[in-house]
């Protein structure tokens, strides 16, 4: 079997369920070899068993100092050189934030923003020296606006889609590209994890983790610098960024009676 170094690498984190496990499957694919992070080491050796490419393992918890720096560690071996990163591992809480905890937020900023800063710091240097490499920074249609009274999640979110587009503009014409994949809801373990109840949420509204990823991937080969799959959501886009402020507020209002966020 081929090293990792001999064909095009992806690192992608929040590799074992959901958005990022699509990714994994969908590079597998196109033949990338691939660099796999989560926390759950078994859950990670078990995707890489099935994967007919080469594959590493790095288990790190990036809602932690170490494990940022262990994968910042890869992202700057310059002999084994990344040529996609996929920050894709994010949270979000059940809860309002009058009825949060620092600890929670803490844990939320260092996951959905400080890892997503640190190894896109970590990655792109490098990527600008060598002129060619890709980012795709997992966001959310949430982050377009302040859409869930009460949550933290869609800041963290605006952050990482601001972020990537300031980064976009540094490096265009450096052979580098950075995206923000925005999806809408999607069918992944993302809500049960949260304690989210979706139960009262019409299925018209979800998308698939591997239609995302495709539509993510087709627009990062056309340049773009914001990816949001499918038509509903590319439209809801559109009027969260044209409608009248109170009107999208009063929208998110109701929205937020349909989905169950536990009030504790
Ligand atoms: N699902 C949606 O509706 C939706 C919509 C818009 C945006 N997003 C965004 O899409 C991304 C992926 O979400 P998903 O829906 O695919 O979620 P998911 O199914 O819950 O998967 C989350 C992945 O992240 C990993 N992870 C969680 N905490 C981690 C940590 N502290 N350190 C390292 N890895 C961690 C998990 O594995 P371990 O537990 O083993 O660490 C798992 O592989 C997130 O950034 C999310 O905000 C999701």
């Amino acid at each position: 079997m081929a090293a990792v170094t001999e064909r095009r690498s992806a690192l992608v984190t929040g590799a074992t369920a959901g958005i990022g496990a699509a990714f994994v499957r969908e590079l597998a694919a196109e033949g990338f070899g691939l660099i796999l992070v989560a926390r759950d080491e078994e859950r990670l050796r078990g995707l890489a068993a099935e994967l007919p490419v080469p594959v590493e393992v790095l288990p790190a918890d990036l809602a932690t100092a170490d494990g940022c720096d262990t994968v910042a560690a890869r992202l700057t071996d310059a002999g084994r050189p990344v040529d996609l990163l996929v920050n894709n591992a994010g949270r979000s809480l059940n809860r309002s934030f009058l009825r949060s905890t620092v600890e929670l937020e803490e844990e939320l900023l260092r996951l959905n923003v400080h890892a997503v800063m640190r190894l896109t710091l970590a990655a792109l240097p490098g990527m600008v020296e060598r002129g060619r490499g890709e980012i795709v920074n997992v966001s959310s249609v949430s982050g377009f606006a302040a859409l869930m009274p009460g949550s933290t999640y869609p800041a963290s979110k605006a952050w990482v889609t601001n972020f990537s587009e300031s980064q976009a503009q540094l490096v265009r014409g450096k052979g580098v590209r950075v995206m923000a994949l925005c999806p809408g809801y999607t069918r992944t373990e993302f809500h049960g994890r949260a304690g989210i109840d979706m139960s009262r949420t019409p299925s018209w509204i979800w998308l698939d983790a591997r239609t995302v990823v495709r539509a993510g991937l087709r627009d990062l080969r056309r340049g773009r610098v914001v990816s949001v799959p499918g038509w509903k959501y590319k439209l809801a886009v559109f009027g969260i960024r044209h409608a009248p402020r109170g009107l999208v507020h009063r929208v998110a209002r109701d929205t937020r009676g349909r989905i169950g966020h536990e009030e504790r």
